[in-house]
């Protein structure tokens, strides 16, 4: 009999578990588009006051006065904001203070007896966090416009942002008898709770792979996508939809989603933002992982990178669009680094390029990946690009290998046919390409290109 009761009890309860985690009825929804086209967007207005609450950007406080000495003249160690009066950039640090870590205080970044000394990681991070936010503000306008960003669009008073991604730990090689589920029915909040594959991010926040489903002609005469990239094609859409707090119906005409004709303007907006997701993680957030202390890296060793909902957090516009950069005129445009002060890192740029399976042919919309390292090479006569080519798990570990070879050899190929001096290519054979154990994953057929 108690047995029973328990049982029920555990029922009662499990049950009633899953019913928080749903939305309480009546939903509301707005139309979108033309009468009959389905163009609808459904919301909650119990949850939506609740995400309203969480994303009210703080006031900004009063400005300072730009008179007065200099900080380059005063200070010893300031690379970047040296054209501030003391007053501006002593707001400007009250700011970062409150807007990354209000309980530590100023030695989160500082070591109090010297505020010169750089000798804590976070402060080496956050200079680069400044420039990767000037960064955005001056450069990436087709996306952030005239609203940008500060520090807290991102960071909401935590150090580490609440939504950032990492790769997923590779499955163990035959764990058992299902064998490797290429990151299937996992069903992780990133994908929607899905069982769509587990890394929606890696292969288009990182790397350059095409986003498309299926074939443009009925018949799959120019098969475009595969299987996988089909599925992970969803799984971003999923990604994107979530971290909005929007449906499909927000940036498609759902009668064709391919088609841009007759696709809300929004569309455009996010195509910018998946560039510049994908240029953030590449040439700011991913060159620092060697400063980052073991315990902020991923199960991969990976540093946490930026997503949609990284800036999103639930709301169509951060903080629904409240301009808060403007009261921070530093973070507007890009500082140029202070003369006779040691460069702040150095800008290293990383692309990937992925492959299909067996091959070392750098489809087209690959290649085009590889056009921003040729533009970073030509823009930096003294940077050197570094290659490593990878490849996935399943197979004969020799010939994935040579595989591994042709694929980085390809790049030094195009990069030299594009007439980058064959000294400025290195070759670098990776480690990891053994130890590899992601089964056919296609993550893992790569080929790693660093610009420095
Ligand atoms: C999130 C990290 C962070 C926090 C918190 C922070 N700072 Fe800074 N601080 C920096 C960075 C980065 C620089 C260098 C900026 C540059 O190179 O342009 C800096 C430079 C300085 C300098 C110049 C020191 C020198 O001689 O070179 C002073 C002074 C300073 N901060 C004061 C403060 C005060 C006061 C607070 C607390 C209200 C504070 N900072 C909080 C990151 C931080
Ligand atoms: C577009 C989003 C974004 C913006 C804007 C941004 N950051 Fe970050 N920040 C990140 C991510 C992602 C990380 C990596 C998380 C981690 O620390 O593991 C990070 C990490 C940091 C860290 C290291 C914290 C720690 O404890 O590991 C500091 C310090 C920091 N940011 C300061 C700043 C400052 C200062 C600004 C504004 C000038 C800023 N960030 C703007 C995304 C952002
Ligand atoms: C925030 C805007 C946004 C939302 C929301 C969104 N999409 Fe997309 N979608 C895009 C953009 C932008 C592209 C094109 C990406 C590119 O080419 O870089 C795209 C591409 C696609 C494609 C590929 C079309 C092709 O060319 O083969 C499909 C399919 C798709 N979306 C389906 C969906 C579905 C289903 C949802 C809802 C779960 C959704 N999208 C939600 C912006 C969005
Ligand atoms: C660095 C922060 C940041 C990141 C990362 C980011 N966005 Fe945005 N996004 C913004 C800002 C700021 C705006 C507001 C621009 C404005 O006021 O017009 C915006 C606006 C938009 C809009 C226009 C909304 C509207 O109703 O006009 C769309 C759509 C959008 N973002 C999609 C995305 C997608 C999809 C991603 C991920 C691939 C993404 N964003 C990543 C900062 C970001």
């Amino acid at each position: 009999m108690r047995v029973l009761l328990n049982t029920a009890l555990a029922a009662l309860l499990a049950a009633t578990t899953l019913l928080a985690g749903c939305e309480r009825p009546p939903v509301d929804t707005v139309q979108r588009g033309y009468r009959g086209t389905g163009m609808e967007l459904v919301y909650n207005p119990r949850t939506a006051v609740v995400v309203a609450e969480a994303n009210q950007a703080p006031a900004a406080t009063e400005a300072a006065s730009p008179d007065g000495p200099k900080v380059r003249d005063i200070y010893k160690n300031v690379q970047l904001l040296g054209h501030l009066s003391i007053g501006e950039f002593t707001r400007q640090m009250a700011a970062i203070t409150a807007w990354i870590s209000p309980k530590e205080g100023c030695n989160y970044c500082h070591v109090p007896e010297n505020l010169a000394d750089d000798s804590k990681y976070t402060k080496v991070v956050a200079r680069r966090m400044i420039q990767m936010t000037q960064h955005i503000n001056a450069d990436w306008k087709p996306h952030v416009a005239a609203t940008g960003v500060t520090c807290y669009t991102c960071h909401r008073g935590k150090a580490v942002p609440v939504n950032v991604w990492f790769a997923p730990e590779p499955p163990r090689a035959n764990a058992n008898f299902i064998g490797d589920k290429a990151g299937q029915n996992t069903p992780l909040k990133t994908v929607g709770l899905s069982s769509l594959p587990n890394d929606p991010f890696g292969p288009y926040l990182l790397g350059a792979q095409t986003i498309g489903v299926g074939g443009a002609t009925a018949l799959p005469t120019d098969h475009v996508a595969s299987i996988v990239q089909t599925e992970q094609t969803y799984g971003l859409m999923m990604h994107l939809s979530n971290s909005l707090g929007v449906n499909c119906t927000y940036c498609h005409n759902t009668r064709n989603f391919k088609e841009w004709d007759g696709a809300p303007p929004q569309r455009t907006t996010a195509w910018h933002g998946i560039r510049m997701a994908r240029d953030l993680n590449n040439q700011y957030i991913v060159p620092l992982t060697a400063s980052f202390p073991a315990a902020r890296l991923g199960p991969t060793g990976d540093v946490a990178k930026i997503n949609c909902a990284t800036c999103h957090q639930g709301v169509y516009k951060p903080l629904y669009g409240a301009p808060m950069a403007k009261d921070y005129p530093a973070l507007l445009t890009l500082a140029a680094p202070t003369d006779g002060l040691p460069a702040p890192l150095a800008d290293a740029m990383r692309s990937v390029l992925y492959f299909g399976v067996g091959s070392a042919t750098l489809e087209s919309d690959q290649a085009l990946g590889l056009t921003t390292v040729i533009a970073t090479l030509v823009a930096q006569p003294q940077a050197r690009a570094t290659i490593s080519g990878y490849h996935s798990a399943s197979g004969e570990l020799a010939a994935n290998q040579e595989l591994a070879k042709q694929r980085a050899f390809t790049v030094r190929d195009s990069l030299v046919g594009a007439g980058i001096a064959a000294s400025r290519v290195v070759l670098d054979k990776p480690v990891q390409a053994e130890a590899n154990l992601a089964g056919e994953d296609p993550a893992a057929r790569r080929v790693e290109v660093t610009v420095k």
